[in-house]
């Protein structure tokens, strides 16, 4: 398809709309770069160099790049990292997030080590709903993937959010071939007999594409053809959120699942977000190194404006991880953050 809007087009009419007319009224704002786990398909073993924090955008900035999105009709935001709960004073910035005129929904994705203690706060703070990522059940393996993780740790956290009111609670599971795809009758159970909606993810090659991804990378089928062997009968559901997932319920199961396909079968189509990283890039596309730098507009909020619609005027239809997957070159230069350098 061709460009059906330009630049020129879209400046003060206060919508973000892209060239393809996709409507974005979602902002994934990456708070941090720092995470306290170091996940097998996220980081390299060697953990990657993070960020000084005079690199990181202060509160202020974040709430003013909001404030500019807000007025142009963003209306939900998802807080991520790294891990956002190790950036000092998250819940003040939450608060300030919220209390933006226009923000009507506001949630945070993360591992959950830190959330036992903090769920009470952030409810307060005005966050409603969160997804934690667990992408096994069993407490050794966990700590392979998560390079040290203390699963109980993380239960701990998902129990207090639903003692703090959240909902829904969402878990993220990545799913990695010969590493977890034992553990889908497991989470699959898990949706059943509680009220969380448990969502597998297909691994995507985020800043690495080398043979490890192409390796463990799991098509989603998998996941509806054990629905099937099961004897599960599947009925298509809706769940609050703003991302990409495909939810069902299992009948008679208290809770739901989703299934988040980027590369079998992307979504793009439909892709309402654009990005900000935690050093002040707005990125709008997780696939593409395309990114630009909202620091340069220091206080200006025109600026910050054109520049939203700058990263619009060039977001690509499209990611290619599909064309990765085969070995074939790209038409563009795809991203060389890490994931936890872009929050997902
Ligand atoms: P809600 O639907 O609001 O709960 O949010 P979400 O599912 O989009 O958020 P979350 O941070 O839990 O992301 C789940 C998975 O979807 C992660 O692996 C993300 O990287 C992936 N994801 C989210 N948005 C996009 C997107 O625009 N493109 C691609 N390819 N993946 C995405
Ligand atoms: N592919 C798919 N999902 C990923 N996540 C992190 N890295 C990847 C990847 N390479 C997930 C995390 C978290 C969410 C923000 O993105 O598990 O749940
Ligand atoms: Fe949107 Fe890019 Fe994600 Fe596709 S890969 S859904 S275009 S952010």
């Amino acid at each position: 398809m061709g460009p059906l809007v330009s630049l020129s087009e879209n400046i003060g009419t206060g919508r973000l709309v892209d060239r393809f007319g996709r409507v974005h009224d979602y902002l994934r704002i990456s708070v941090t770069d720092r995470c306290n786990l170091r996940c097998l398909y996220c980081m390299p073993a060697e953990g990657v160099q993070f960020m000084d924090s005079g690199r990181l955008m202060t509160d202020e900035e974040i709430v003013r790049v909001v404030r500019v999105a807000a007025r142009l009709g963003v209306r939900r935001l998802r807080i991520t990292g790294g891990e956002p709960l190790v950036r000092p004073g998250i819940d003040r910035l939450i608060e300030a997030l919220g209390a933006i005129p226009g923000i009507e929904d506001m949630a945070m994705t993360t591992n959950g080590v830190l959330l036992a203690r903090r769920a009470e706060r952030l409810r307060r703070a005005g966050l409603r709903r969160i997804n934690i990522s667990i992408d096994s059940l069993r407490p050794d393996r966990f700590a392979v993937i998560t390079r040290g993780g203390d699963l109980s740790r993380v239960l701990e956290g998902l129990k207090a959010a639903e003692r703090a009111g959240m909902s829904p609670i969402k878990i993220n599971v990545v799913l990695l071939k010969g590493f977890n795809e034992d553990e889908i009758d497991d989470f699959l159970r898990l949706s059943i007999e509680k009220p969380y909606v448990v969502r597998f993810i297909e691994y995507m090659p985020i800043g690495h594409e080398d043979e490890t991804w192409k390796n463990a990378y799991l098509p989603l089928r998998r996941v509806l053809d054990r629905c099937e062997e099961l004897g599960y009968e599947i009925e298509p559901v809706q769940v609050p959120g703003n991302g990409p997932a495909e939810n069902w319920r299992i009948r008679g199961g208290l809770g739901a699942f989703g299934l988040i396909h980027p590369v079998s079968e992307h979504f793009c189509a439909a892709c309402n977000r654009l990005r900000l990283t935690a050093d002040g890039y707005l990125k709008p596309c997780l696939y593409w190194q395309e990114e630009f730098n909202v620091r340069r507009c220091g206080g200006d909020e025109k600026a910050i404006e054109e520049l939203f619609f700058r990263a619009l005027d060039i977001k690509p239809e499209r990611h290619e991880m599909a064309e990765a997957l085969e070995g074939k070159s790209r038409s563009h230069t795809p991203t060389v953050r890490r994931m936890s350098q872009i929050g997902g």
